[in-house]
């Protein structure tokens, strides 16, 4: 039976850097709600997303569905971002249940004066989307990717400290109901996501493998 990977956590949790390990490492797709609506470049959703609140549950439902139904998620896919909502958590029972999925989720735990350090400080590459932080993970060139060393690292626009505070809110308001439901029927895992990135892989990694 393949896996669905539901990587849970806050804003800045690190929920897109251990999603995109387990991508090159594993061969598990990345899905990311967040980094799909940003790249539909539509600007309602790229306001709502600015704001901090959460786009539609039928938005991103659609979306979610049409990306697994392709075939490199046969063999299992990480979430990265959804389910946010308990409406999106009941879709995805039904979408996991049609596709012979077993679900598990694992929370990244990080305290939320951390969060607002790692989001501030967050750069991202334009071109690869490799993702670095001013504070915690630095490029080696100041502003410009290891990579691609013709591309200026860019900031997400709701990585502004004021729309910080909106989404650690929308967090606790409509997501936190989403852990306790995974909690309650036994299939959260929790882990400490202030250590090293390698170490919260490692520990992934052997939940994945357990
Ligand atoms: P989304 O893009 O999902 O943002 P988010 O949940 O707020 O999470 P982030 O991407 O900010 O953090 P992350 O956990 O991925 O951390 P990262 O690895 O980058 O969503 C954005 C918006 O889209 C939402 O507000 C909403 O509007 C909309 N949306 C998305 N999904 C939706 C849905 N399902 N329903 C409705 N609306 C939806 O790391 C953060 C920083 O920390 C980086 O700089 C990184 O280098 C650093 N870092 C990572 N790990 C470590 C570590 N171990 N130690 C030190 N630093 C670290
Ligand atoms: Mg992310």
């Amino acid at each position: 039976m393949s896996k669905i990977i539901v990587l849970m956590g806050a804003p800045g949790a690190g929920k897109g850097t251990q999603a995109r390990l387990l991508q090159e490492r594993l061969g598990l797709p990345q899905i990311s709600t967040g980094d799909m609506l940003r790249a539909l470049r539509a600007e309602d959703i790229h306001s709502t997303q600015t704001s901090g609140k959460l786009i539609s549950d039928e938005v991103v439902i659609r979306l979610v569905r049409e990306r697994t139904e392709q075939d490199d998620c046969k063999h299992g896919y990480v979430l990265d971002g959804f389910p946010r909502t308990t409406a999106q958590a009941e879709m995805l029972e039904k979408l996991a249940a049609a596709q012979s999925n077993e679900l598990i989720a694992i929370l990244v735990d990080v305290p939320t004066e951390i969060l607002e350090k790692r989001l501030t400080g967050r750069r991202n590459c334009p071109v690869c989307k490799e993702i670095y932080n001013a504070y915690f993970k630095p490029p080696r060139v100041d502003n410009v990717c290891d990579h691609h060393p013709n591309a200026q690292l860019e900031r997400r626009s709701d990585d502004a400290p004021e729309k910080v505070h909106v989404r650690l809110q929308t967090y606790e308001n409509q997501t936190r109901p989403v852990l306790d439901y995974y909690r309650d029927s036994g299939r959260l895992r929790t882990i400490d996501g202030t250590r090293e990135r390698e170490a919260i892989y490692k520990d992934i990694a052997a939940i994945l493998n357990s």
